[in-house]
């Protein structure tokens, strides 16, 4: 159908005749001299159609042009020419194209939205399709296609196998709910769709292969954020006969090596930190080492004091008290730091306490009569506090502090821009093995229940189990969790431990994970492994904060696809058929 693409249109085609297919992007009547924007996949170029010396003058071609609307199909025949005015914006912006014919292949009727407002999301995701078409969104899912192309490329190299695994499965935990699937052939019975291949991945260690990857496909019923999806996509790898450093070297310089080939950006190495050391700094398990504020604890510096809130918590077992300084944050009105203990107050915060000292020196706090002057001085010191700043403080239990300092850490950089360009990249490790879920009252995997615990001896495990370390990593960027990942248990007897330290009973644990147990049993090598978000690294390197844009048909925060309208009712025969009846919501 065409010659060439409008996007590629250059210099070097002048005086030749070429045939383009694409949309009009933007069409202008100046009166017997129409203007089109001729848009494909690769760009835009502008077309004319002008009177002309000869029987009718063009007229046909321009009488065609002039009815040009927006998103109509086009086929164009017509001469690169040099233009008079060239446009510096867009690479095809030193030629035009002079129509001698314009085929209309498709008229498009008024458009919901147009390409160049920002209709608002729902309206783009409603019309995906026009969405997707426009320059932007083009260029965000061709970042993807080349990440996930680069990937491949280098594993293939290196000898990865890539297998499937099924979509039809039993329930793989990781941490959030199961989409479960009617077995029609059994009735009553589910199939659960995976939140990662994780077993399968381990059982293929087992099964021989040494090196795995898959592009795989995770469902994870959970709460959607910005880069949250249900359905979401993971480079997952797993490694035979390998300790930590092996599997986080490899996968480090497979991750440097693509940011370079895809984006042209030199990573560097990545430094490493315990989790612990994260939380500590940064009150994050994924901490933006692009920011540079810490928290600094001050249970020494306060212990002193006659505030109840802070004594309470100093020095105790399981609690935290700490500071965050930021420099200039005199500035804030009464409003915005009444709006900064909101935001703290989202993540568990009772109070957030602050000493602000103007330009001048003078204290306006209301924490400052429970200290004595040497005390109060004493801590503005230990944060190394000067004129001009504010410091917010967090007491309570260890970590809800950490998760409510984290996220003012966060704030603060952004509306103080204090985020710096560039990329941070770290390793976090040394995460806990457990979790206590005081409601629960038991412990939950951190990572998944198959992350292998530091200690080799079970009793070990046992007697330590609230603080004892797992051997699972994450890769960090930009505060963005790319990745995480542990070297896994291998040995039947460690497996049923920590089931048994999870809550999950003996029986449990065989009618659920009997096939991994026993597994386990027949000689199962050493093995670990990773699972990159493919999603975040894309839209990283895309440069937009939420995945939704490198994904082609996301889900909205409300768990819906716009566009299809998914999820939708079933009637009841088909319902039947699957053995599954609805049943109507309790009134509330
Ligand atoms: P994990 O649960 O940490 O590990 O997932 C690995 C990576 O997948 C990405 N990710 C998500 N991306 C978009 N939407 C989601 N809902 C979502 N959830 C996770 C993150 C995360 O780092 N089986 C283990 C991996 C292993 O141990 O090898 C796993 O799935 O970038
Ligand atoms: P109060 O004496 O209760 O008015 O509290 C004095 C200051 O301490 C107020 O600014 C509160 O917001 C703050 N505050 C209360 N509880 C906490 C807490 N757990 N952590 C930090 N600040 C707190």
């Amino acid at each position: 159908m065409r010659t060439h693409f409008c996007g590629l249109i250059d210099a070097s085609l002048i005086g030749q005749t070429v045939t383009l297919c694409g949309w009009a992007d933007v069409a202008r009547d100046l009166g017997g001299l129409c203007f089109i924007d001729l848009r494909d996949h690769e760009g835009i170029v502008q077309v004319v159609a002008e009177p002309e010396q000869g029987v009718d003058g063009n007229a046909e071609v321009i009488a065609m042009a002039a009815d040009v609307g927006y998103e109509d199909c086009l086929r164009i025949t017509g001469e690169v020419r040099r233009r008079e005015s060239p446009n510096a914006k867009i690479p095809t912006g030193q030629v035009e194209v002079v129509a001698r014919r314009i085929e209309v292949l498709n008229k498009a009727e008024p458009l919901p939205f147009h390409a160049h407002e920002n209709p608002g999301e729902d309206i783009r995701l409603k019309y995906r399709y026009l969405d997707l078409r426009t320059p932007d969104m083009q260029r965000k899912m061709r970042t993807r296609t080349k990440l996930v192309q680069a990937l491949r490329r280098w594993l293939d190299a290196r000898g990865f196998q890539d297998i499937e695994t099924p979509i039809l499965t039993k329930a793989t935990p990781e941490g959030a709910r199961d989409f479960l699937v009617p077995a029609r052939m059994h009735e009553g019975e589910f199939y659960a769709l995976p939140q990662s291949p994780q077993l399968f991945k381990q059982i293929l260690m087992m099964a021989g292969f040494d090196r795995y990857y898959q592009i795989a496909r995770c469902f994870r019923d959970e709460a959607l954020r910005a880069d949250r999806q249900l359905e979401f996509t993971q480079l997952d790898m797993e490694f035979a006969w390998v300790e930590e450093r092996d599997v986080q070297d490899a996968t480090e310089t497979m991750i440097r090596d693509v940011f370079s080939e895809v984006i042209g950006v030199d990573l560097g190495a990545f430094p490493r930190m315990t989790w612990a050391e994260a939380m500590r700094r940064y009150g994050s398990d994924k901490p933006d080492l692009r920011i540079d504020l810490e928290l600094v604890d001050v249970d020494d510096a306060v212990k002193g004091s006659e505030f109840k809130v802070f004594t309470d918590w100093a020095g105790v077992e399981g609690g935290r008290v700490c500071a965050l300084r930021i420099p200039g944050g005199a500035s804030l009105s009464r409003k915005q730091i009444d709006e900064y203990a909101a935001h703290a107050a989202k993540f568990g915060a009772k109070g957030l306490a602050y000493i602000k000292l103007s330009e001048t020196g003078e204290v306006s706090s209301p924490i400052a009569k429970f200290f004595s002057d040497g005390a109060f001085a004493a801590l503005l010191a230990q944060v190394s506090a000067v004129n001009g700043d504010i410091v917010f403080f967090g007491a309570g239990a260890r970590g809800t502090v950490s998760d409510f300092m984290g996220a003012l850490r966060l704030k603060a950089g952004k509306d103080f821009g204090l985020v710096q360009a560039g990329w941070k990249p770290l390793w976090v490790t040394d995460f806990p093995m457990f979790e206590w879920d005081e409601e629960a009252q038991r412990h939950v995997a951190l990572h998944h229940p198959f992350t292998a615990p530091a200690v080799d001896s079970i009793d070990d495990l046992r007697a330590n189990a609230r603080t004892a370390v797992s051997r699972g990593y994450d890769m960090v960027l930009n505060g963005n969790e790319i990745g995480g990942g542990s070297i896994r248990i291998h040995r039947s007897a460690m497996q049923s431990a920590v089931f048994e330290l999870l809550g999950i009973g003996a029986e449990e644990a065989e009618a659920k994970f009997g096939f991994l147990l026993d597994a386990l049993k027949y000689g199962a090598p050493p093995h670990g492994g990773i699972a990159f978000g493919i999603d975040r690294i894309a839209a990283l390197m895309a440069g937009t904060e939420s995945i939704r844009d490198v994904i082609a048909f996301p889900k909205t925060t409300g768990a819906q696809c716009l566009m299809t309208g998914a999820p939708s009712p079933i009637p009841d025969a088909q319902l039947a058929e699957v053995h599954v009846a609805v049943r109507a919501q309790p009134e509330r």
